[in-house]
């Protein structure tokens, strides 16, 4: 009787077991036919941060008592909505909004832990996002940066980007981007 017991159990498990393995297989078949082909994209604009004056679109939120005397201003946290343009003036065609956090994130280097998202606002891209993440080694000259998803035309996106800065004053830093993706 238990023996019988166990074996009818074993049969719902499996049953149930082979249910959910098909049902896995639907979702991915149904995943495949909509995702379409696998491309690259090649995306060029430049960033604008400006910390200061009325038009700052920068902002430090956060600090430690350390970080005035840290030649790195380490452990300071800066929220940005740093407009995205096709060329490097401010009044140029603003693109999208590169939106999220920096974050002085070394004791010995000027290196940032860059997390932004790029919010894209104009032509086909108009809706998209892509989601960067990882180190900005701020004075090197041509800084490499990881691509880490995307959402809209750029869902399951990965890549990187490649910024140098273009210009810079007391208030302004003006970085040119070369994103580069693999996306659906
Ligand atoms: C702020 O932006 C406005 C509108 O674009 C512009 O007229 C003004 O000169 C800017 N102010 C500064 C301090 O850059
Ligand atoms: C981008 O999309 C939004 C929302 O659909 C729309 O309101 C806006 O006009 C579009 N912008 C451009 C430049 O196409
Ligand atoms: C971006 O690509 C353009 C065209 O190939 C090139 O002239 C420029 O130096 C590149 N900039 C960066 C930061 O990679």
């Amino acid at each position: 009787m238990a023996m019988k017991g166990f074996l009818a159990a074993t049969i719902t498990v499996s049953a149930v077991v082979l249910l959910v393995i098909l049902q896995i297989a639907e979702v991915e078949a149904g995943a495949k036919t909509k995702l379409g082909r696998e491309k690259v994209s090649h995306l060029h604009f430049y960033f604008h941060d400006i910390v200061a004056g009325q038009n700052a679109t920068a902002v430090q939120v956060a600090s430690a008592p350390m970080t005035k005397s840290s030649p790195t201003g380490f452990g300071s946290v800066v929220v940005m909505d740093d407009c995205l343009t096709e060329g490097p003036e401010v009044t140029s065609k603003v693109v999208g909004r590169a939106q999220g956090i920096y974050v002085s994130s070394s004791q010995e280097n000027f290196h940032l832990l860059m997390a932004s998202t790029f919010v894209f606002e104009s032509g086909k891209y108009n809706g998209s996002t892509l989601a960067m993440i990882g180190k900005n080694a701020a004075l090197e000259e041509v800084r490499e940066m990881p691509i880490v998803g995307g959402s809209g035309l750029f869902r399951l996106a990965q890549g990187y980007a490649l910024a140098r800065t273009h210009s810079i004053d007391s208030t302004t830093a003006v970085v040119e981007y070369n994103v580069t993706v693999l996306h659906y």
